[in-house]
């Protein structure tokens, strides 16, 4: 019998934390409820001192979810640990996971504090968090840069005031797979009480090695990965569940032990967060891009045919590829687009909810024959966006001709009252774009246009990401259409929705 390795699941929280992938409340519900169906043992469903909403965020989380544990982040603050138990409440299995930097420059320069203040910080918030739940993790932040004997020091400290589980975060990205599973052996090795916890690795990816890391920290004792779908993450990211999950399921004659996951949700639950967050998956990504089972034409495809394993070390259905996707057209009812939704994850608060979306899936349908589960995510990111928000795309009219100017008028609702303007420039979505500025009285800077399709063919949904950056503060706005100059002005007024309504939230390691 191998052993158990944990999946502790952090797209909700340090995901969160990549530039402008931040999540409303319903939008997490709907990733968590997918990474439950996938069996995640631990989802770190935010920061819930961040903000108001973030505490809102988890505490929902908290509620809905029923298999998985739902955990906090915390600083080792009281405030923050009183605030992630008062979230975590109505949760059936909870977790704090509170941390402390321990690296000498962060202790140094971040915290302004000696070794000895920081342990004592850590033993105390161990203790407190202990008053709220049984299951307390504890991360010396920086661990991959902090020193061993420290390390050694703080986590047997951790573990006597109560850590269940110790969590080694390579913060930066710094370390080497081979070191950083020497690094994880040693300390099992020499904290006395190792025993009494579960050791995890938390890996970030500004060298490309976050999976590479956590597998080795896995080969050396760990039996808890901290890992996010995608990969997704602050800057290059952290360990992506798909790549590490695959990795030891298909190299059982490697690992001794291996995860509970249930992998045919993977591919759904990668689409589901690109199309949340706007962040898009590279093709030859592996696991979920468009490449990772597609065969060039030739050799290899002739190998594939005659016998599988000639090129494939995974099947693709097994990650959830070649699933029968196809699910609706023009004729479905009303009550199989609920059902159908509810399979995904999407309950609807009102009638009026369910009726709005389900015209809005009668229009994709009158354009496009056949709906995949994924037009249907896009349908319901939009509209759920457009609930909330204070502008709203009434009409656009766009000319364009060779060798001429592109013109554009658009036609907005702001604040129920509907405004319009034309702008000419020598691009169609340039003019789009500015039309909507000189309605919208906000300074923005375009930091990042994409144009991908959702599905195959050239009548798919064309889904465009924006980033617009006001004042310091970065967004990502998504919008869906068969016309991708529509889909672009989407994008651009649900981008600036969110402009408007950003609000500070604290961010956990600054
Ligand atoms: O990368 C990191 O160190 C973290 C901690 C908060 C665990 O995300
Ligand atoms: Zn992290």
């Amino acid at each position: 019998m191998s052993d158990k390795l944990i999946i502790f699941d952090t797209t909700l929280r340090d995901g969160e934390q990549s530039p402008g992938a931040s999540m409303t409340k319903d939008e997490k519900i709907r990733i968590a409820k997918v990474l439950e169906k996938m069996h995640v043992d631990v989802i770190e469903a935010g920061f819930a001192i961040a903000s108001s909403g973030d505490f809102e965020a988890v505490q929902a989380v908290a509620n809905t979810i029923q298999d998985s544990t739902i955990c906090s982040l915390a600083r080792a603050l009281d405030k923050d640990i009183d605030r992630a138990g008062e979230a975590l409440k109505g949760a059936n299995s909870s977790c704090i996971h509170t941390f402390i930097a321990t690296s000498d420059i962060h202790m140094k320069m971040k915290l302004n504090m000696t070794p000895e203040q920081v342990v004592k910080q850590a033993v105390h918030a161990v203790k407190r968090a202990r008053n709220w739940t049984d299951n307390v993790e504890f991360s010396p932040e920086d661990a991959g840069r902090s020193d061993e004997d420290f390390l050694c020091r703080i986590i047997e400290a951790a573990i006597e005031a109560g850590a269940t589980t110790i969590n080694i975060p390579d913060t930066v990205g710094y370390n080497i797979p081979h070191q950083f599973g020497e690094t994880i052996k040693s300390l099992i090795e020499r904290v006395p009480n190792s025993d009494k916890a579960i050791f995890s690795a938390h890996c970030h990816n500004d060298l490309g090695l976050a999976v590479a890391n956590s597998l080795s920290a896995v080969l050396n004792g760990a039996r808890q990965v901290e890992c996010t779908i995608n990969g997704l993450g602050e800057r290059a990211g952290n360990t992506s569940l798909e790549e590490l999950v695959m990795a030891v399921r298909t190299r059982q004659d490697i690992f001794a032990c291996d995860t509970g996951i249930d992998a045919t949700h993977i591919l759904s639950a990668s689409r589901l967060v690109s199309s949340v967050t706007g962040f898009i998956v590279q093709p030859n990504k592996a696991i979920v891009g468009a490449n990772a089972f597609a065969h060039e034409a030739g050799i290899h495809q002739d190998g594939v045919l005659k016998h599988r394993e000639t090129y494939e070390i995974m099947r693709a259905e097994d990650v959830g590829w070649n699933a029968n996707s196809l699910v609706m057209g023009k004729h479905s009812g009303r009550n199989a687009f609920k059902v159908r939704m509810q399979e995904l994850g999407v309950e609807f608060d009102s009638d009026d909810a369910l009726n709005s979306t389900f015209k809005s899936f009668k229009e994709l349908a009158d354009k496009k024959h056949e709906i995949f589960d994924e037009d249907l995510q896009a349908l319901v990111s939009e509209s759920q966006n457009e609930e909330h928000e204070s502008i709203q795309l009434v009409a656009l009219k766009v000319s364009s001709q060779t060798g001429e100017q592109n013109s554009a008028r658009i036609v907005l609702s702001i604040d129920a009252k509907e405004v319009s303007a034309t702008a000419n420039t020598s691009g169609a979505v340039d003019a789009t774009f500015s039309a909507i500025n000189s309605l919208v009285d906000v300074e923005v800077n375009l930091q990042l246009y994409s144009v991908s399709n959702v599905t195959q063919g050239t009548d798919a949904l064309g889904e465009v990401n924006v980033r617009l950056e006001s004042d310091g503060r970065i967004v990502n706005g998504q919008g869906a259409d068969t016309d991708i100059i529509i889909a672009s002005a989407k994008a651009y007024v649900n981008a600036l929705n969110k402009i408007l309504v950003i609000t500070d939230r604290a961010h956990p390691q600054v």
